[in-house]
C-alpha cells in the first residue's frame, strides 16, 4: 500500500497522471520520492490532488474568469455603491463567460460573492441595504466554477480617502501575502508560507485571525492541506510540485479574537470591532517555485 492509500500502476501500465505513457517513464521516480518522504515522517497530501498540466489550464480558465470579475469590481466599485450591485456584477460577469460563482448556495451561502466592510472579517452577505461610504475598507472574495475547475481569490478596496492606519493594515496584509508567496519553494513546508506571511502582519503590529486560512482548491473548493498563517516554519505539509492551494490571511488591526455569533450564521466579525483586512491569491506549486493562477 503507498502512503497514500492508492495503488500504484505496474511498470507498464499507464501512469495514474493520465498522460498516457508508461508509469515507469513516468511518475514512477517522482511517487519513489514521496513514500521515501513519508516513510520518513514527513507530511504529504494525496497523489489524486496533485494537478496534471491539463487540470491546471482548466483551473487556469476558470482563474481567467475570477480575476476578470475582480477586475470589473476594481472599475467600478466606489462610494455609493452598494454591495448588492457588486454581486450582481460578478454574477453576471460569470454567467457571460460560462461560468457560475462557487460561493452561490454554497452550504446555503445567499449570494454569488462575500463582500466583508471594516470589522467584517469574511462572509459579509451583499444586500441592497449596504452603501460604500468614503473611508470604508471592503474585501470582495469571489470563486468561479468554469468546467468543472474551481478557483478563488480576494482583494481589498479603499473607497474615497481612508485612515491612513486603516490603509496601511490594508497595505501591510497584502505584503504578507508577497512574503508568503515569496516562501513557496517545492519541497519545502507549507509551515514556512504560513510564518512568512505571520511574520510581516505581526511585525507591523498586526495580528493573524487563526480560525480561517486558506486551502487547496481546483477539483473542489475547499481540499487539502488547510493554511492556517500562525504555523511555524519547517512543519506541515511537504510543498509538491502540482499543489494547488490558496494564501489568502485575515489580518486584524487589533485583537486577534473573532466573533461567530451573527444570527445570519455567516458573517465574522472582529471581536474588538477594529477594522480586518484580507487578501487572497491562489497558485499551483511547481517544480521551480509556483505560478500565480488568481489574484
Ligand atoms: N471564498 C471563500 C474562501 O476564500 C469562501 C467563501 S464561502 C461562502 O475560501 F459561502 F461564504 F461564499
Ligand atoms: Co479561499
Amino acid at each position: 500500500m503507498s502512503y497514500d492509500g492508492l495503488v500504484n500502476p505496474g511498470r507498464n501500465d499507464e501512469c495514474w497522471c493520465g498522460s498516457g505513457k508508461k508509469y515507469k517513464k513516468c511518475h514512477r521516480d517522482f511517487d519513489e520520492r514521496l513514500e521515501d518522504l513519508a516513510a520518513r515522517g514527513f507530511e504529504l497530501i494525496s497523489r489524486d490532488l496533485l494537478k496534471m498540466p491539463e487540470d491546471i489550464a482548466g483551473i487556469k480558465a476558470s482563474a481567467d474568469v475570477n480575476v476578470g470579475a475582480l477586475d470589473y469590481v476594481a472599475a467600478h466599485i466606489g462610494p455609493g455603491v452598494t454591495t448588492e450591485e457588486i454581486d450582481q456584477w460578478v454574477y453576471n460577469y460569470c454567467i457571460e463567460h460560462d461560468a457560475v460563482p462557487a460561493d452561490l448556495n454554497y452550504e446555503g451561502f445567499p449570494k454569488s460573492v462575500c463582500t466583508s466592510i471594516n470589522e467584517v472579517v469574511c462572509h459579509g452577505i451583499p444586500s441592497p441595504d449596504v452603501v460604500l461610504r468614503e473611508g470604508d475598507i471592503v474585501n470582495v472574495d469571489m470563486s468561479t466554477i468554469k468546467n468543472g475547475y474551481f478557483s478563488d481569490s480576494s482583494r481589498m478596496f479603499c473607497i474615497g480617502e481612508v485612515d491612513p492606519e486603516w490603509k496601511r493594515l490594508v497595505d501591510v496584509t497584502y505584503e504578507s501575502v508577497q512574503a508568503g508567496l515569496a516562501a513557496v519553494k517545492p519541497w519545502g513546508f507549507l509551515g514556512d508560507v504560513s510564518a512568512a506571511v505571520n511574520k510581516v502582519a505581526t511585525d507591523a503590529g498586526f495580528t493573524v485571525v487563526r480560525e480561517f486560512g486558506g486551502h487547496g482548491i481546483g477539483f473542489e473548493f475547499h481540499e487539502d492541506p488547510w493554511v492556517g498563517f500562525n504555523e511555524k516554519a519547517g512543519t506541515g505539509y511537504l510543498l509538491v510540485p502540482g499543489m494547488c492551494f490558496t494564501i489568502e490571511p485575515m489580518v486584524n488591526m487589533g485583537a486577534q479574537e473573532i466573533d461567530m455569533n451573527d444570527p445570519n450564521g455567516w458573517t465574522v466579525r472582529t471581536a474588538d470591532g477594529l477594522p480586518t483586512a484580507q487578501w487572497e491569491v491562489q497558485i499551483v506549486v511547481t517544480e521551480t517555485g509556483y505560478e500565480l493562477l488568481s489574484w
